[in-house]
């Protein structure tokens, strides 16, 4: 099968290391919901990754619960879709050995994730950390994903994983056993910034808490926040280019974008010419009914831990249906021993 008749199979992971923010909803679970619609999905809380810097054990399962409970709460069903924890799917692992052996210590050295993750003391950093886009290079190959929604942020890592896919099915002649997938990036979402810096990502990791929209904020927090997101003195202009070298002001000009399913030039044609005194409360008004509804259903959800197992636990069953054959498969192209194969 070619790669333009496959069906399509999404897959994407969210990791279990703290509330999930505004960036991560834009980026990644509003487009979970849309792409169950018409595609097979698979949805994970990525706790293999998360434990490549030091987690708390007696905290983990709980947001792995949390982030299954974001996504169910954020639209994605687990009829249609599968949602599960990866280290509930042992072939992850399995597989990212193999891979280990594929990719290549200057692929890895070039990752600015773990530049930016490992900061100035990498000596100390884990061996986890540095190989953790080979698992995420495992995470999407294992399931022969053809499409993988993620935010901007993860590019270079989709890009690895194209990378090791064409060298393993190069090295092994196995020129269709690996499907390089397509990353999913597009639109105003993509690139959530800081409401405290224009030119940084809005992450779980900012030590500022003023510099995100969680989930779980309310109507006032959110409101608040966005009330004193840094701005520029200027008023809006009435084309996207003038946007350029006012990194804050474009930031906000996209998520209204994001939350009102508007382009940035809509946006701009209504409020063309206004300050961020009319702009914010316009733009608070607009991210605190959209999320209303989202963080009403994940606290419903969080109260009801035995249905989130029991979707976790049925969602590994099926994303292993499909995992194990390919790492078996995988294992077969390999060459490794397998009882009556013969020589
Ligand atoms: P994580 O947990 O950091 O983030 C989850 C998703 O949210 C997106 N995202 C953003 N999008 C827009 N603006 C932002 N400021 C922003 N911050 C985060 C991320 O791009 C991501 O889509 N390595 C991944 C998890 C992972 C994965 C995978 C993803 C593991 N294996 C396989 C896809 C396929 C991560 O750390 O995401």
């Amino acid at each position: 099968m070619t790669e333009t008749t496959r069906p399509m199979r999404v897959l994407s992971g969210v990791q279990p290391s703290g509330a999930l923010h505004l960036g991560n909803y834009l980026g990644a679970l509003t487009k979970f919901a849309r792409l169950q619609e018409s595609a097979e999905c698979f949805f994970f809380v990525a706790d293999l990754h998360a434990i490549t810097v030091p987690q708390d054990p007696s905290k983990l399962a709980g947001q792995t619960r949390e982030i299954a409970a974001a996504m169910l709460a954020a639209g994605v069903d687990p009829l249609r879709a599968a949602v599960f924890p990866q280290s509930a799917v042992r072939a992850h692992a399995e597989l990212a050995w193999l891979l280990n052996c594929t990719a290549r210590l200057g692929w890895l050295d070039r990752m600015t994730q773990f530049k930016e993750k490992s900061g100035k003391d990498k000596e100390r950093a884990s061996v986890g950390l540095y190989s953790y886009p080979v698992l995420q290079a495992a995470d999407i190959l294992v399931y022969r994903a053809t499409h993988v929604p993620v935010g901007e942020d993860q590019k270079q890592h989709l890009e690895l994983t194209r990378d090791i896919a064409a060298k393993f099915n190069t090295d092994f002649k196995a020129p269709d056993h690996f499907i390089l997938p397509e990353p999913l990036i597009e639109g105003p979402g993509a690139r959530v910034m800081s409401l405290r810096d224009g030119r940084a990502k809005m992450s779980k990791s900012d030590p500022s808490d003023q510099s995100r929209i969680n989930l779980t904020d309310s109507r006032d927090v959110i409101i608040q926040k966005i009330k004193r997101a840094r701005t520029d003195p200027e008023v809006l202009p009435d084309r996207l280019e003038a946007l350029a070298g006012r990194a804050e002001a474009d930031n906000l000009v996209g998520l209204y974008a994001a939350m009102s399913g508007e382009t940035k030039a809509e946006v701009l044609h209504r409020f063309a010419g206004q300050g961020f005194g009319v702009f914010k409360p316009a733009l608070a008004e607009v991210t605190a009914d959209r999320l209303a509804p989202v963080s009403a259903q994940l606290n419903r959800l969080l109260a009801e831990p035995d249905e989130i197992d029991r979707v976790l636990q049925e969602g590994a069953e099926r994303a292993a249906a499909v995992a194990e054959p390919v790492l078996a498969e995988t294992k077969r192209v390999v060459g490794f021993w397998r009882a009556g194969a013969g020589t």
